[in-house]
């Protein structure tokens, strides 16, 4: 009998990887790369960061997973309503993104960026060390990847704090919870970390409002998405002294356009949305878990709810 295949479609050559740990721990699937010429009929299961705009042509469709973390970038109108989707949680994003996270943030905190200046400018010159625990940091959004690296913020002794639509309650981070409680978030925070998913609330959420709340010198990280900032109002901010720092992973549109003034900016540290890449290894062994769950009648992990928007 002819198996099931699990169709990838994203980055061939992370793809070869995961068919590596396909054919390794799965054999009873037939892992297979996009685009297909044959065998629509036994596509089962589909990992994609963007899925094919007609999925009429998989008739027997179970599950669609992302192969990345968010899924803003799904157009859920072409997706059939009663398909699960689901985002991609796994070991070796949540620690690269916790690696990022913290990066970012002992770079501010040790002013990294002043020092690169001053040994440019051949300056031997000592800035004043504050300790972690008068630096504040504040996550925006709670999700895997933001507890985790809160987690591993307290552990470095900052005091921290995050802010989401809805409350929770987590040993050692102040939560705070909608709309009205964002200002009073905001005016305790010396370190922003946007790692909120992209969603119609949250777009331009980064805005010039947002930057007045913080207070004077304070530093943005956004690892979210680049729809979540208005560059022209981070700009100002920087520009003007209200915030000292931005270190920036996403931006929009990607790749940023030559010419652009954060290419250049003194005080902005640019990755090319690297904060964290799925690792196939791990991510297998989550999809095969899931998988799992789905053949057995077992609830899923990382539904994406589509209301919701993540
Ligand atoms: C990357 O941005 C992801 O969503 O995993």
């Amino acid at each position: 009998m002819q198996r099931p295949i699990f169709l990838y479609k994203a980055d061939p050559v992370r793809g070869a990887e995961w068919a590596s740990w396909f054919a390794l721990k799965a054999p009873q699937l037939e892992f297979r790369q996009w685009p297909l010429e044959d065998g629509h009929q036994r596509v089962r299961y589909l990992a994609a960061w963007q899925p094919p705009t007609d999925l009429s042509i998989f008739p027997k469709l179970d599950l669609i997973f992302s192969v990345g973390a968010g899924i803003d970038q799904f157009d859920f109108s072409t997706l059939p309503p009663a398909l699960p989707v689901l985002r991609m949680v796994e070991p070796g994003i949540i620690g690269g993104m916790v690696e990022y996270a913290t990066l970012a943030v002992l770079s501010i905190h040790r002013e990294w960026l002043a020092y690169r200046d001053q040994q440019r400018a051949g300056a031997w010159k000592a800035l004043r060390v504050r300790p972690a625990g008068s630096r504040r940091i504040g996550v925006l959004g709670l999700g895997v990847l933001a507890q985790a690296v809160l987690a591993q913020l307290r552990t470095l002794s900052f005091p921290c704090a995050a802010w989401s639509a809805s409350q929770h309650v987590i040993d050692g981070i102040d939560c705070y919870a909608g709309s009205d409680a964002l200002p009073t978030f905001l005016g305790r925070t010396d370190i922003l970390i946007c790692l909120l998913p992209l969603t119609e609330s949250t777009r331009a959420i980064l805005d010039r409002r947002l930057f007045a709340a913080l207070p004077r010198g304070a530093a943005l990280i956004n690892c979210g998405r680049g729809g979540h900032l208005v560059q022209a109002d981070l700009l100002a901010a920087l520009d003007c002294g209200q915030l000292s720092t931005a270190v920036l992973d996403v931006c929009e549109p990607e790749p940023l356009p030559a010419g652009d003034p954060l290419w250049h900016h003194p005080q902005v540290m640019l990755t090319p949305h690297i904060a964290s890449m799925t690792q196939p290894e791990t991510a297998v062994d989550v999809v095969l878990e899931n998988i799992r769950r789905h053949l057995a009648g077992e609830a899923l992990n990382g539904v994406v709810e589509r209301n919701r928007g993540y």
